[in-house]
């Protein structure tokens, strides 16, 4: 499976439409700002890395909270789009934003205090190859806190995006393009992590799933999509046919509250016992 057009559309595509104001208010964008409400930097995390940053949603969040002048906010992400958009936007001279990927993250060994990464790591092409990165650059007494989505994480709603698509693409194609996605279970996501963590000793791990149905008008749904997840219909030619065709089966699930969204989420915090 090729995920570097998950990177391209991400750089291209989907970097265009990420800050619009549904895009982070609504859906993921709400899920993403309650995880890091409830994120803490303690006094001795002086050293932050964002995985998967995109253009800098959790700086925006969280730098402003934390004024001290010693902490050094690190923004790795493979899509330059995305980075481009990151550093016009965040003044703050603490963050600095790196090229890498969660599977090659430039950072030197034992040096990050806390990892933070938000609906980022369900798009890698290993999540094994990334938690060995995290250990690796994490220091020994560092925390991580990991926002991404859990295996049924929209079932319903894809079921209507996927039955659109078969108008346009074969089943293979649609097979391909619902392997683009990592999508884990909380025992799965636990034993990648046992492998690398000394969970018996040295590491608590707490990992929550949060489900909650989010109910939006068409455009609402149309707005997160376009910023999050285009690489699914990158082999569609007639893409504006395809979006025309998918607002006409999404308004058919309307209900009085809206179109519904069944998101199911994996809430992942590592400690130092
Ligand atoms: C949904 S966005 C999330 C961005 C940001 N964390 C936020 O919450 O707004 C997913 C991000 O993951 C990045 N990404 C894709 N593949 C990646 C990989 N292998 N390693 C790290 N980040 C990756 C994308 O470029 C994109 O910026």
């Amino acid at each position: 499976m090729d995920k570097r057009i998950i990177i391209e559309n991400y750089s291209v595509q989907n970097s265009i439409t990420y800050e619009n104001d549904t895009n982070k208010n609504f859906l993921y964008g709400q899920a993403t700002k309650e995880f890091v409400k409830k994120i803490k930097l303690n006094n001795k995390d002086n050293v932050i890395a964002d995985i998967g940053c995109g253009t800098g949603f959790v700086f925006e969040l969280i730098t402003k909270k934390y004024q001290k002048n010693n902490i050094n906010f690190y923004g790795i992400d493979p899509a330059k789009g995305m980075l481009k958009i990151a550093k016009k936007k965040i003044k703050d001279k603490r963050v600095k934003f790196i090229d890498g990927t969660f599977e090659k993250i430039n950072l030197k060994n034992n040096t990050i205090d806390k990892v933070i990464s938000t609906l980022a790591l369900h798009w890698v092409a290993s999540i094994d190859k990334s938690i060995k990165e995290l250990k690796r650059i994490l220091k020994n007494n560092g925390s991580i806190d990991i926002l991404m989505i859990e295996k049924n994480d929209g079932k319903n709603f894809k079921k209507i995006v996927f039955k659109v698509m078969k108008k346009f693409l074969t089943n293979k194609q649609i097979f391909n393009a619902a392997k683009l996605i990592n999508r884990i279970t909380k025992n799965e996501i636990k034993k990648k992590f046992e492998k690398y963590f000394n969970l018996e000793s040295n590491y608590k791990l707490s990992i929550k799933i949060k489900k909650k149905i989010i109910y939006g008008n068409c455009d609402d749904h149309l707005k997160w999509w376009s910023a999050r997840s285009q690489q699914v219909i990158s082999e569609i030619k007639n893409k504006k046919l395809f979006i025309n065709n998918l607002r006409k089966e999404l308004n058919k699930f309307k209900t009085k509250k809206g179109i519904p969204f069944d998101l199911s989420l994996l809430e992942i915090r590592l400690t130092k016992k």
